[in-house]
């Protein structure tokens, strides 16, 4: 799956721009503040229907406008899609794909898997469980069709039960939520297991080609205690969720923690091994969806340069390569990335909003 095309309307400082992409490497060349994150950010909105950075649309749409467009074309083997999405400043706005209007942002994400590499990227290791769960998560939407729908389904559950628990005056009042929620608490941590699994595999002969003196462990907690079952841990913490005021364990605590021996790898490991473990954790998911679904991911770069010296880059560049998928990168100086680019790359130079091909 490649993306053959991209129009942007009004997005950030790109006020209007019409491009078309390599199926391998795409290259974005400039210096700071001309709009190379912008379009990382625009390709990223089009795959998961928000920024990764800021939950605010007023902040994507240009200064003085009322909404952005993106419109995008998909190339999968000989047959192409259009979709796009518009996003006004009202807060309203649609989602098309092929010639059907009134889409959700959902199948969006089905059809264009991204994965995202930032100098903020971090957060996956340093930062609290929610991002390792965000990680997980985004595997396992790619790979079990009902996920999207059970884990909406989990996640409503537990938000009526803890305003209920509130008034609750005995746990007879929650049984019967109860009795829908735990079955639907298992499905998830067990497609999430599943998911680590065949993920684990994969990610250390990853982390091997980026980290070799390392042996990075991996260990998934699902949230409550591994030999309880949920529906009695539910009715077991009655009291003490009601104190607390919410459910305490559940599937919305799961997390993925990975060691060097018995230490965390944020403790072990400097900046720049940090970044590369990012990368091989993010390669990973690539290569697992592909195995599994014969789909293949976009990766997008940002600031391709950042924490790495110069051999790692390459080895970054060969793992990149390896995969075979279309790759964006953003890049401060074309010295940066002169040794990855081969006849098949494309490479765009930033200015103020305008984007070139060179
Ligand atoms: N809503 C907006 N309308 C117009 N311009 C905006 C808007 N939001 C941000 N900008 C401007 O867009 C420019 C591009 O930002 P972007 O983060 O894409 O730059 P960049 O090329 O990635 O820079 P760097 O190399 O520093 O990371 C910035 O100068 C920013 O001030
Ligand atoms: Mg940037």
């Amino acid at each position: 799956m490649t993306l053959s095309r991209l129009s942007i309307h009004h997005f950030r400082n790109i006020d209007a721009s019409d491009l078309t992409f390599s199926p391998g490497f795409n290259f974005l060349v400039g210096p700071n503040g001309s709009g190379k994150t912008s379009v990382l950010e625009a390709i990223y909105y089009l795959g998961h229907g928000r920024s990764f950075r800021t939950h605010l649309i007023s902040r994507l749409i240009q200064h003085q406008e009322n909404a952005f467009i993106l419109h995008a074309r998909t190339q999968v083997c000989e047959r192409s899609l259009p979709f796009g999405i518009q996003r006004n400043r009202d807060g309203t706005g649609e989602v098309k794909i092929g010639n059907d209007t009134g889409q959700k942002l959902v199948q969006l994400a089905q059809i264009l898997p991204i994965q995202l590499i930032t100098p903020e990227g971090f957060d996956l290791l340093i930062g609290g469980p929610k991002y390792r769960r965000a990680f997980i998560d985004w595997g396992v939407f790619h790979v079990e069709p009902q996920f999207y729908s059970v884990w909406s389904r989990v996640k409503r559950l537990t938000k009526q039960r803890n305003a209920l628990m509130k008034t609750a005056r005995s746990y007879n009042e929650l049984r019967h939520w109860d009795a829908e929620l735990a079955p639907l608490a298992d499905q998830i941590d067990l497609w999430r297991k599943k998911y680590i699994e065949n993920l684990t595999e994969i990610a250390s002969s990853i982390c091997d080609a980026f980290l070799p003196e390392y042996e990075i462990r991996f260990s998934y907690s699902r949230g409550w205690d591994k030999d309880t079952d949920y529906a009695q841990l539910l009715a077991n913490n009655f009291l003490r969720d009601q104190q607390l005021g919410y459910t305490h364990s559940g599937p919305h605590k799961s997390d993925l923690r990975l060691r060097i021996g018995n230490t965390p790898v944020e403790d072990v490991l400097s900046r720049g091994q940090l970044k590369l473990m990012v990368c091989a954790l993010r390669l990973a998911q690539g290569q697992q969806l592909s195995e599994e679904k014969g789909k293949q991911c976009i990766y997008l770069i940002d600031d391709f340069a950042s924490e790495l010296d110069c051999q790692r880059r390459a080895i970054l560049a060969t793992q990149l390569k390896i995969t075979g998928a279309q790759v964006f990168v953003s890049a401060i100086s074309a010295d940066h990335i002169a040794e990855i680019c081969d006849e098949k790359s494309k490479m765009f130079h930033v200015e103020n909003g305008k984007i070139t091909p060179v």
